[in-house]
């Protein structure tokens, strides 16, 4: 089974929320496991609009594992309250902004108690690809997941951050490459994420190691988004 997660980033409105799950046919199936993650205040109104089939993640979720003074921290325990299954973390748009390896680690496990199943992001740079430095520096990012609970679900999304909307997809190869690698250190399911549409998404799930896509950009629209889910099917 493929995993299709939509990452709606800061976008969208209440309007946009109806009128994108407007354009999903009643009766759209798919094998895939669906999953969009929407900004936090539209979790509900998408819950309300949500198919059957296709579940709930949030996009981030808090370090702190108590209740209390955390201004405009959401915890993993309210993304459960509220419907979420999943929850991304460390997406390199966050990372940028200072996420260090000692927070990450927070929330894997705030959200691994909770029952959330996380989506964890990694990737490097267009620099360190130059550099050759792509493996060890993904590698290195992997080395949190080292101690996480084997009967626990989780899923690694490889994001180049040279390809996250920028139009430019990673070659197969690469992509076969980096995941070979990734498996080897790690056994999860590995989605590919990074510039994913539905003229790229048939040719990037064809690749064995490929879980599944975290798609950004094209989830905002829902016909290219459902081309991807099909692509997954
Ligand atoms: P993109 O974003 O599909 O717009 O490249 C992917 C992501 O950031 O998860």
């Amino acid at each position: 089974m493929k995993y299709v997660i939509a990452n709606w980033k800061m976008n969208g409105r209440q309007s946009f929320v109806q009128s994108w799950f407007k354009a999903v046919p009643c009766d759209f199936q798919s094998t895939a496991q669906v999953v969009i993650a929407p900004p936090l205040p539209y979790l509900s109104i998408v819950q309300e609009h949500l198919p059957a089939q296709f579940h709930m993640g949030a996009q981030d979720v808090s370090s702190f594992d108590t209740d209390g003074a955390h201004t405009g921290d959401v915890s993993a325990q309210m993304l459960i309250d509220a419907g979420c299954q999943y929850v991304i973390i460390g997406h390199s748009e966050r990372r940028e902004f200072g996420e260090t390896d000692e927070l990450l680690a927070k929330k894997l496990r705030n959200a691994e108690q909770a029952g959330l199943t996380p989506v964890f992001c990694v990737g490097e740079s267009l620099e360190k690809r130059k550099a050759g430095d792509a493996w060890s520096f993904v590698e290195s990012q992997l080395k949190l997941l080292q101690n996480y609970p084997a009967d626990k679900p989780l899923i690694i999304a490889y994001e180049p951050i040279w390809a996250i909307g920028t139009g430019a997809t990673a070659t197969v190869e690469d992509v076969q490459e980096m995941h070979s690698q990734i498996k080897q250190a790690i056994d999860r399911p590995i989605l590919y994420g990074g510039s994913v549409k539905s003229s790229n998404a048939q040719e990037l799930m064809a690749i064995e190691s490929v879980s599944g896509a975290l798609v950004g950009g094209a989830a905002l629209k829902p016909d290219e988004f459902l081309s991807i889910v099909e692509a997954a099917s």
